[in-house]
């Protein structure tokens, strides 16, 4: 009886959650690309769900596996109010693509949102701004929320150029006719500062999301959140955190050690 009472409260709690977005909210996501082992979604995904009982109602963990261990994450998770995300979809629902995965399958496995035009699928896999335009588009018509990733080389930044990159990757990448009814999350993740220990100052990080965010809100008529990736870990979450406009993490590398992602969930104002 008590067993049901709790899961009852789970439910609600999380479904509390859902509803109330608010720019408020904070975003902690954890991107494990091509890492860990049935194991080891097994131990994070246990983590999580202890961690989350434990943190204020605004902060939402996303947890983004490989995707074949989505399923079973989010089944583990039902009771959570930690989400699961994949890290990428197709651009069409189904079709003769062999081993690309759709955003409806995805989403019938369990995923909640979907990071489109991460860096690494940009360099690897010769995704075009077209490409993560047309993966937001399909994430959210099959009711996921898309997590879209833009950000500058060290080159670019270096001449002076980050701002106009990034602003043209969100003219090329955002789809805000869609996006104006609907929830998106855009990811602003210095291509630099990924993997390499090295971030923008809190003022530069700061300055971009502004900017970032003042764009969403001129073409989509709506506050959208910014969240910032790029060697997030726990000694750098919280001055990353308590900065304006950051509404929340992009984590990679720290994201595969349950201690670490503690760590910066925990940070998280
Ligand atoms: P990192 O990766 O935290 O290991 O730098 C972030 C990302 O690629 O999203």
């Amino acid at each position: 009886m008590l067993e049901i009472v709790k899961t009852l409260l789970d439910v609600l709690g999380s479904a509390k959650r859902w509803v109330c977005w608010s720019m408020k909210n904070k975003v902690i996501v954890a991107n494990w690309k091509m890492n860990g082992s049935q194991a080891l979604a097994r131990e994070l995904t246990a983590s999580a769900f202890q961690l989350a009982k434990t943190l204020p109602a605004h902060i939402q963990l996303i947890l983004c596996p490989p995707a074949v261990y989505i399923y079973e994450m989010a089944q583990a998770l039902k009771s959570s109010p930690v989400a699961v995300g994949a890290q990428n979809c197709h651009t069409q629902i189904s079709g003769a693509f062999t081993g690309e995965l759709s955003a409806s399958q995805l989403g019938e496995a369990g995923a909640k949102y979907v990071i489109v035009g991460h860096s690494e699928r940009r360099k690897y896999f010769g995704e075009t701004n077209a490409d993560v335009l047309n993966k937001a588009k399909i994430a959210i018509t099959q009711q996921l929320i898309p997590i879209i990733c833009v950000g500058e080389s060290l080159e670019e930044r270096q001449q002076g150029n980050a701002q106009a990159v990034v602003q043209a990757q969100l003219e090329a990448c955002v789809p805000v006719e869609l996006a104006s009814q609907s929830q998106i999350i855009l990811a602003y993740e210095p291509i630099w500062a990924i993997g390499s220990g090295q971030i923008p100052s809190v003022a530069e990080i700061a300055s971009m999301h502004q900017k970032i965010g003042e764009w969403l809100f001129a073409n989509t008529g709506r506050p959208m959140p910014v969240i910032y990736g790029g060697s997030v870990n726990a000694e750098n979450a919280r001055e990353i955190l308590k900065a304006a406009h950051v509404h929340g993490v992009l984590v990679g590398g720290a994201s595969l050690k349950a201690e670490s992602f503690e760590a910066i969930a925990r940070a998280t104002p």
